[in-house]
């Protein structure tokens, strides 16, 4: 049972929004076109749905069962399964929370900052202009770096709350208002005239692309971001589940909503981009969502109040998603080390601003941070490629091990099999053993091995 004191979701339903309320975020509809315009296009789609199923999807299912045996936050649920070193990996998951999230919410603040431009027609014209727009406000830095501050304080106002109320009843209004828009966004894109070429970039696969290893390391660290997953926010989530609720299940519409998102923001950025004259996808960065959207929504009648809502929802979703960045840590302090909740939303909320300010700088407000000495990446490119492609897949790698041969896959089964069974139970414990460990290795040291050599 719950320990005295612990949330608990409202329902099943709520669970699985919840769930995909952290998954769903700017991960799929900016972190994905992204990462699929810098992997050129079709053939990172491609490796990215191989992780997604292969890698990604066992890892959930483990996730959750060890969260919800373990009923701690992740560094104790593993330490509750199999008490020794193994709660290392929940501590690594920890510091990746703090990580991502010190980047995510300078991204999130652009995206507020974006409703208001598009509802006031500041962001219009040419492309020229619209990324010119882009260029001058990141690079303002007391603007960016307020809204970061916005966006921490709301997600720690809104976890001090605790978690079921804060984290349910938002995502309940926002999937279907999501979906909804993304539907509309997809329609207008796909109907330009030139959305081909967009499109056959998207889905016609350059095979030589396939076994670029730096490419595929970048599918894998975009899979388990998307999913939330190698840093134990599942493992959170799944502490609060209820015991009878079946844990295969929750995890199949996860896996289905969050990937149909990414999918269905490349299907809006890629015709929509490919009509701009000049566009390349590959050099646009991460700022390509912010050029190519109010591009389309120029070409849509009320464009400014349907791009506002658009960024509305945006918001709506990052802040979904930084609500279990935050949870992460902050139930860590509370359960293994014993602080309050709002003495641990206070303090990491204020650890990670501060970490947040380079990677708000270094969008063209400091030359140092813009472009890091040696490195040659802008700070904010550094932290996401560090905690993606790298602390989270190692989280991943450490969790099946775990799960896989510690704790052991048919003690796992048990937890999975409650509340309706688990279908494909053997196919599972072959991912989570072998396929999963062994793919995350050898990505992870061929990756290693190219960077240094
Ligand atoms: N999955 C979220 C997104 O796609 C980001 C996230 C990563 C949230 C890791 C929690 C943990 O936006």
């Amino acid at each position: 049972m719950a320990a005295p004191g612990r949330g608990m979701w409202g329902s099943r339903v709520g669970f699985i929004l919840a769930a995909a309320g952290s998954a769903v975020g700017l991960g799929n509809i900016w972190g994905f076109p992204t990462q699929v315009g810098r992997g050129g296009g079709a053939a990172f789609v491609l490796v990215y749905l191989v992780c997604v199923f292969l890698v990604c999807a066992p890892i959930l299912i483990a996730e959750l069962a060890v969260g919800r045996r373990g009923r701690k936050d992740p560094a104790g649920s593993l330490e509750a399964i199999r008490p020794g070193n193994w709660k290392l990996v929940g501590v690594l998951g920890i510091c990746a929370g703090v990580g991502i999230l010190s980047f995510y919410s300078v991204i999130a603040g652009w995206t507020i900052a974006y409703i208001y431009f598009t509802l006031t027609g500041a962001v219009a014209g040419s492309p020229e202009a619209i990324g010119q727009f882009f260029g001058g406000f990141v690079a303002n830095a007391p603007l960016t770096i307020g809204l970061t501050f916005v966006v921490l304080a709301t997600t720690a106002g809104i976890i001090i709350g605790g978690v079921r109320d804060g984290i349910e009843r938002m995502t309940k209004a926002l999937m279907p208002a999501l979906l909804l828009l993304l539907v509309v966004l997809m329609a207008r894109s796909l109907t330009l005239p030139g959305a081909e070429a967009g499109l056959a970039y998207y889905l016609k696969p350059d095979f030589s692309k396939i076994f670029d290893m730096s490419i595929i390391n970048a599918a894998l660290g975009q899979a388990f971001f998307s999913l939330s997953l190698g840093m134990g926010a599942m493992i959170t989530y799944g502490s609060y589940l209820d015991p009878k609720e079946n844990i295969a299940r929750a995890a199949a519409w996860v896996v289905v909503l969050d990937t149909s998102v990414a999918l269905m923001a490349g299907f809006i950025i890629f015709p929509a981009g490919f009509t701009i004259p000049g566009f390349d996808p590959s050099t646009s960065g991460p700022g390509l969502i912010f050029a190519v959207l109010p591009r389309l929504f120029a070409t849509m009648p009320g464009g400014e109040l349907f791009g506002a809502a658009f960024f509305i929802m945006l918001t709506m979703a990052a802040i979904t998603s930084t609500i279990s960045l935050l949870e992460v840590p902050t139930s860590y302090l509370i359960d293994s080390r014993g602080w309050t909740r709002q003495q641990a939303v206070l303090t990491l909320a204020g650890v990670t601003f501060l970490l947040s300010i380079p990677s708000a700088l270094g969008n063209g407000a400091s030359a140092f941070f813009s472009s890091l000495p040696g490195v040659g990446m802008a700070f904010l490119d550094l932290m996401a490629t560090v905690w993606n492609n790298f602390a989270l897949p190692i989280g991943g790698l450490g969790l099946s091990v775990f799960v896989g041969w510690v704790w052991r896959a048919d003690e796992a089964l048990k937890e999975l099999e409650i509340g309706g069974g688990m279908p494909g139970a053997a196919l599972w414990s072959v991912l989570i053993r072998f396929v999963c460990p062994a793919a995350i290795a050898i990505i992870i040291f061929f990756t290693v091995r190219d960077l240094l050599g």
